[in-house]
């Protein structure tokens, strides 16, 4: 063998070693042919809420503490005026009359008005969770319903219609805030459980002062 055939094979096998060397690269950088994915496709966006995610949001005490009955009235008047009337002794219309509405039954408020099944035999009272849940996604709330009412996403609008149908002769006391609640509550809890010990101290002393007593006696006897 001469030095050329050896420098020739030399080269073959270095141009073998750097294929290799850069298909093994190339592949770590594009699964292209590869049937995986990366875990999570697009983008993350930090902070965005996922759909569903309502009770992430202020809790009913608090938009009901925000509301307002002059603008419920009026957003009463556009979105529900078309098939509801809110004077009292009003007409059914499409929808039930609405006056007192608040703190009914659900599905009898309006004697004569051709109500759904489905909302007739739903039970319950229209409280104010019922009536969120309810303005919120009434096809949600009650499956069936023949309310043609897709729903009120807005908090503030949804909020004040409630008011204001708790001013039509309801007036029920909305639930508090509770923004702060958790804390409070945490303490609330450990100051009750002080006082229980307390107490049960107070028995024990009690107990053991009767004893004391009854040995007394018991040696004033002897
Ligand atoms: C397209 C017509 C329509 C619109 C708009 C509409 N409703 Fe209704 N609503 C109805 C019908 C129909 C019913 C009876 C549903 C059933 O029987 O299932 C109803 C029932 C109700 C009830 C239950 C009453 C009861 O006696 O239990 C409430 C409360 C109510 N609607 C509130 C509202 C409010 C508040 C709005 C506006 C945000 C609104 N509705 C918009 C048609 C409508």
């Amino acid at each position: 063998m001469d030095d050329r055939f050896n420098t020739a094979a030399g080269w073959v096998l270095f141009a073998g070693i750097v294929g290799l060397g850069l298909s093994s690269l190339s592949s770590k950088y594009f699964h292209g042919s590869k049937p995986e994915r990366p875990e999570t496709l697009g983008y993350i966006i930090e902070g965005a809420e996922v759909e569903g995610g309502e009770a992430a949001g202020p809790d009913l005490g608090t938009i009901l503490a925000e509301a307002d009955v002059a603008m419920g009235e009026q957003q009463a008047t556009a979105r529900c005026g078309s098939c509801h009337t809110f004077a009292q002794g009003g007409a059914a219309g499409t929808g039930p009359n609405l006056y007192g509405v608040m703190g009914q039954p659900i599905g009898t408020h309006a004697p004569g008005f051709g109500y759904s099944s489905a909302l007739a035999e739903n039970g319950g009272t229209w409280n104010f969770e019922a009536m969120n849940e309810w303005l919120l996604a009434p096809k949600r709330y009650v499956p069936g319903t023949t309310m043609g009412f897709a729903g009120l996403k807005d908090d503030a609008s949804r909020a004040s219609i409630i008011m204001y149908l708790n001013s039509l002769g309801s007036n029920l006391t909305p639930p508090a805030p509770q923004e702060a609640a958790p804390e409070e509550n945490g303490e609330e809890a450990d100051a009750g459980e002080a006082a229980e010990a307390e107490g049960a101290a107070d028995e024990e002393g009690a107990a053991a002062a009767e004893q004391d007593a009854a040995a007394e006696q018991d040696e004033g006897g002897a």
